[in-house]
């Protein structure tokens, strides 16, 4: 038996290992073959309850596709094409979408033999399908929004039988065998790629595509490699590149002034996306405006999978917002986390023993810096195997979480897909026995090598795979574990180190048949899916799962949480992580985050603040680092630094009443909590291309650091309408320009919207727990007319009760006219809580009042204390003792 595999970079054989798009044949064959001409059988046409399906046929190869086509009440339109009478099914992509859409019943608004029109009842959109040449455009009024098939890319590989051993002689190989370096591809279906090609009328700027190491706006892809989604192993990736990373989500969000629109393409198999904006960038540069208007702006999109059918779904919008919550309608909303999760989470590989574990955790008591949970990485386990512990090293571990959980902190454990071949281990055995391992295509168990040198991996797209998988999470099963242990899956691509691209073989099969090549990008979202299971389970349902996956799919969102794989301590990596966290969020992954300090290297200590800092104002806040680095936890480097790093972490605890909010929101209507500026301020070119700096919620613009020795930031502060505070300083500056702050290594530029209030813990506790009995204080950041609002939501921050018994508080603020009100924001929930208001700041305020009052509900007016400051127009009323469940009033009298 092959020994453990020890290394961080298992036999690195660097770029090399992985594909370039030349290297595909699916690729090539599309990109080279011959243009089809798919007709539109526009007299095949039915109509049903909740849809309308048509045949397609392509006269040369005779191929005939059945297209159907539903639109739905929130405003998405989607298209499936598959063989009209395929030899065998293809595989279509289960358990991503929610199901939850209602569709719209279509009816026939005008017929000719070049065209027919279909419209629904809401809204103003039609479909017009094109005879011939097949197109099919979506329609807002007159305007065409989007077309499919515009430059006739459409492409259906037929399933067909194997050929003679003769025939295939005679083939070009790579129809049915590929080869790669030193790996062979037997495809059993041979040739099964479907593409197509949709263009964008009016747009310039498209988004998303996760996962990739580049900037937010994606980029024209007519002179290099096209995004690749194929979920890979890379460590320390190159920067600025279109290569396959560690999930996918095939959502490209398209925006322009006046609308948002998305593209939904589900296909789980190997992607590529081409992208061609017009005019091209040069052309932009250097025509004239006048001439300029004579190419039409559009962006071509073309799409191209490996297998599977075509199934498009074009999102509407026309606001962000609205499409958003067409998305999460399709896929499913963000999971609403337990608390503790967005506190800050302390990881390393690794911890060595117990002693280290409890030496760390008194750390951070020592030096006064709040943390919620510490990290085990695989050298926890009993060599590899998962479910164990190391005797040595972690021989007691129930009570080492109870030392953890009596400071109400937690502990995660990692918990990787592959399981150590090992016939004396009963978990390796009852996996075997109940047939729950990837089979190869002889239908053998199929073995890689991983951490714990051979492995078989468990087939998670089969149900009772998963069921089993959950089941071993409960506590009597795992042994050493407690109710406070949450996991960490990760080498969920799946990461094999002697497979194709360190991934397994695209020939490997899973239950019912269907070979990997099929759902190889849904492999990690569907251990994500068993492990959260397993957690809620644990709990009789009760308590909120936490599962950190570095592998992710479409509709991962539901599941929890996931990080940007293995980065390095630099600082360009520090600056990718603003653009690849915001590209998460707008494809619907909101609670995702980057390994601060870099994964692999050490950080020197400004890169260390600045990642921290960054960090804190992103969703998910863990510290990580590689088995070879020197330590770092966050007191080692002197006691100015460790000051630096307390205070970045201390705020974001002071923010998380915010962050908790907003969190809500994602969870309910599909907003994320991070925002490219665009999201908010729609209308305003300047901001389309912006990626460094980007909005928290409504109300926060951040703009972290993210170059070494730096004395000035130039930050967009968007809107000539709106006012933003520096929130350290109170300043208000106008919006609609770009201002120079000056920074030291203490400064992270984060302002507040005018019209905005947020909420914030009046200290940061030593953990979340604590922090949910300290009193709040609240930021009214006036408009130009004197108004703002905002929110609050509030529960118990650890179980399913909000939904199960609406056990929450939502809470509205609204300042206008001089008085700061506060109300229910929703008539549904009930949650008892003590929680009290401290403070209320008002930073606008353009004169010193002459008396500030507190009104409550059923008691008498009193009047507060207050302080004005008139250099910056702040106005704080301290020593309050406002209920934050209660109604009340503050009014400000000039
Ligand atoms: C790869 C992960 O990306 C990294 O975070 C982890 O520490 C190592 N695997 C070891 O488990």
């Amino acid at each position: 038996m092959a020994e453990p595999v020890d290394s961080v970079i298992p036999d690195d054989e660097g770029k090399e290992k992985f594909k370039k798009s030349d290297n595909v044949a699916f690729y090539r064959r599309q990109i080279q073959g011959p243009s089809l001409q798919h007709r539109a059988l526009l007299d095949t046409l039915v109509l049903t309850e909740n849809r309308a399906r048509f045949e397609l046929l392509e006269p040369d190869t005779q191929n005939r596709l059945l297209l159907s086509l539903s639109p739905s009440k929130c405003g998405t339109v989607r298209i499936i094409i598959d063989e009209l009478q395929p030899i065998k099914a293809r595989y279509r992509v289960p358990d991503v979408m929610t199901g939850e859409l209602q569709c719209e019943q279509l009816r026939m608004e005008r017929q000719s033999k070049e065209s027919l029109t279909l419209s629904w009842a809401s809204g103003h959109h039609q479909v017009r399908v094109w005879h011939f040449p097949f197109r099919l455009e979506i329609l807002c009024g007159h305007e065409a929004l989007v077309t499919f098939n515009p430059k006739g890319k459409l492409w259906f590989e037929a399933l067909q039988d194997p050929p003679s051993e003769l025939q295939e002689e005679e083939h070009t190989s790579s129809l049915w065998t590929e080869t790669f370096r030193q790996f062979v591809d037997i495809k059993a279906n041979g040739p099964s790629s479907v593409g197509a090609d949709l263009c964008l009328h009016g747009f310039r700027h498209v988004y998303g595509l996760p996962e990739h190491s580049d900037n937010l706006q994606l980029k024209d892809t007519s002179d290099g490699e096209p995004y690749r989604l194929y979920n890979l192993d890379v460590f320390a990736y190159e920067l600025y590149s279109r290569l396959g990373l560690y999930g996918s989500v095939p959502l490209m969000v398209a925006h322009r002034p006046d609308r948002t629109l998305g593209v939904f393409w589900l296909n789980a198999s190997e992607t590529f996306v081409n992208i061609q904006y017009s005019p091209t960038d040069q052309q932009e540069d250097r025509t004239p405006p006048v001439k300029r208007r004579r190419t039409p702006t559009q962006t071509d999109v073309h799409w191209l999978s490996e297998s599977g059918v075509i199934d498009c779904t074009v999102l509407l919008g026309p606001t962000p917002q609205q499409l958003f919550a067409q998305y999460a309608q399709l896929t499913g909303y963000q999971a609403l986390p337990p608390l503790f999760a967005l506190g800050y989470h302390q990881c390393r590989w690794n911890y060595n023993d117990e002693a280290d574990v409890k030496e760390v955790d008194a750390g951070f008591d020592r030096h006064n810096i709040p943390y919620d949970v510490i990290w085990l990485d695989i050298e926890h386990t009993n060599g590899k195997r998962y479910f164990t512990w190391d005797p040595v090293l972690f021989p007691e571990p129930a009570s080492l979480q109870c030392h953890l959980e009596k400071k109400k902190r937690k502990l995660v454990i990692i918990n990787d897909p592959h399981i150590k071949v090992d016939y004396g281990w009963y978990l390796f055995c009852e996996a075997r026995d109940g047939g729950h391992f990837v089979k190869d295509r002889e239908g053998q168990m199929y073995r890689g090598s991983c951490w714990p040198g051979v492995s078989s991996y468990l087939d998670f797209s089969n149900p009772a795979t998963r069921a089993w998988y959950s089941r071993c999470f409960s506590l009597d099963k795992y042994k050493g574990s407690t109710p406070s242990l949450f996991v960490w899956n990760d080498m969920n691509e799946p990461s094999v180190f002697d497979g194709p691209e360190q991934t397994m073989p695209k020939d490997a099969v899973h239950h019912g048949g269907w070979e990997h090549r099929d759902m190889h990008n849904l492999y990690g979202f569907y251990q994500h899916m068993a492990t959260v299971e397993g957690l809620i389970t644990r709990s009789g349902g009760s308590e909120r799962p936490f599962v950190l996956s570095r592998s992710f799919f479409a509709g991962s969102q539901r599941l929890g949480a996931v990080w940007t794989g293995d980065n390095v301590a630099s600082w360009d990596y520090l600056k990718i992580s603003v653009p690849m966290v915001l590209s998460l969020s707008l494809a619907g992954i909101a609670f995702c985050g980057a390994d601060i300090g870099g994964f692999y290297g050490d950080p020197e200590p400004e890169l260390l603040v600045r990642w921290y800092q960054a960090a804190a104002l992103q969703p998910f806040f863990r510290g990580h680092s590689a088995k070879e680095t020197k330590r770092r936890e966050p007191w080692l480097f002197g006691q100015e630094i460790t000051a630096k790093i307390r205070t970045a972490i201390q705020q974001r605890y002071c923010l998380l009443p915010y962050w908790y909010t907003l969190f809500h929101l994602a969870h309910t209507s599909g907003l994320p909590p991070l925002r490219p500026l665009w999201v908010e301020f729609p209308t305003e070119q300047n901001t389309f291309t912006v990626d460094h700096e980007y909005m928290i919620g409504g109300a926060l613009l951040a703009c972290p650091v993210t170059e070494a020795g730096i004395q000035q930031v130039k930050v967009l502060l968007p809107g000539s309408a709106d006012i933003w505070y520096d929130v350290n300083s109170a300043k208000a500056y106008k919006g609609g320009r770009t201002v120079s702050l000056p920074v030291t290594l203490d400064t992270v530029p984060v302002f507040q919207r005018g019209g905005s209030v947020v909420c914030r813990s009046a200290g940061s506790g030593s953990c979340t727990a604590v922090l949910q009995q300290l009193p709040l204080s609240i930021t009214v950041a006036l408009n130009s007319q004197g108004c703002a609002d905002g929110e609050l939501y509030l529960d118990d921050g650890h179980s399913f009760k909000y939904r199960d018994r609406k056990a929450f508080c939502l809470r509205r603020f609204d300042m206008l006219s001089g008085r700061l009100l506060c109300r229910p924001a929703s008539s549904e929930g009930a949650f008892e809580c003590d929680t009290v208001i401290q403070s209320v700041t008002i930073m606008g305020v353009k004169s010193r009042p002459s008396t500030v009052t507190v009104h409550v509900s059923g008691a008498e007016d009193t009047s507060a204390t207050f302080e004005f400051t008139e250099t910056c127009c702040k106005l704080t009323v301290d020593s309050l003792e406002l209920r934050v469940a209660a109604d009340w009033e503050i009014r400000i009298t000039g």
